[in-house]
């Protein structure tokens, strides 16, 4: 059956260009992305992995560990750093799983066989640390992720874990934030968000972002 949000990341052990990885373990107390490329030595893939590498700094402090994956081997995996390296001028820092035999893709169902029979599309999971799937995005092959958004959504999913607030549309660091409709207890309230909030209708309370 499909993985659905709310679900647990299946757990595998697989080969990948740090060394064989048992993901759960691998992911230990921290929020994961794992995300799926086509195959290697394919452009937009490579300027993906090139930005995924910058941005170490910036998953990093979001307390996100990332993990790439892609059906080529793990030495294929490791002449393609080279060129991510050499191309996008940074250093993957970050493990890019070996799946030759399709075993994970399946298990994350990244193969859309209406799409491409043996490639997969570009799948990108977040998972927080008790392994729930709190994300899950597909792109196209053809069009490469918007990184941004991805560290947008990570922002989010962590203000309504951590500070009980959702995230209005278009929402961006700074914004005001909504509170949760769950919460209604007037002391809670007035705890939790000691900057006041304005109730536009009793379900649409904005609040200052409670973290800033
Ligand atoms: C790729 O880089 O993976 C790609 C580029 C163009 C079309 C399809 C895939």
């Amino acid at each position: 059956m499909a993985l659905r949000l709310g679900d647990t990341a299946p757990d595998f052990t697989a080969d990948s260009s740090e060394g064989t990885i048992s993901f759960h373990e691998w992911l230990g107390d921290k929020w994961g992305v794992l995300f799926s490329h086509p195959a290697d030595f394919t452009p937009v893939c490579t300027t993906e992995l090139g930005l995924t590498a910058k941005l170490k700094d910036d998953f990093a402090k979001r307390n996100v560990k990332v993990i790439a994956l892609s059906v080529d081997p793990v030495d294929s995996h490791k002449r393609w750093i080279e060129d991510i390296n050499d191309t996008q001028k940074t250093r993957v820092n970050f493990p890019i799983i070996a799946d030759p035999d399709r075993r994970v893709s399946m298990l994350y169902d990244m193969i859309h066989p209406n799409a491409n029979a043996t490639q997969t599309v570009r799948s990108l999971f977040v998972i927080d640390p008790a392994k729930k799937i709190r994300l899950m995005i597909t792109y196209p092959a053809s069009t490469g992720r918007n990184f941004d958004e991805i560290l947008r959504v990570i922002d989010s999913l962590q203000l309504t874990e951590y500070h009980s607030v959702a995230t209005p549309g278009n929402w961006k660091q700074g914004d005001d934030v909504v509170i949760v409709p769950s919460l209604q207890d007037p002391e809670v309230l007035k705890q939790k968000f000691p900057k006041g909030y304005t109730a536009l209708r009793p379900y649409l309370r904005m609040t200052p972002q409670p973290n800033r």
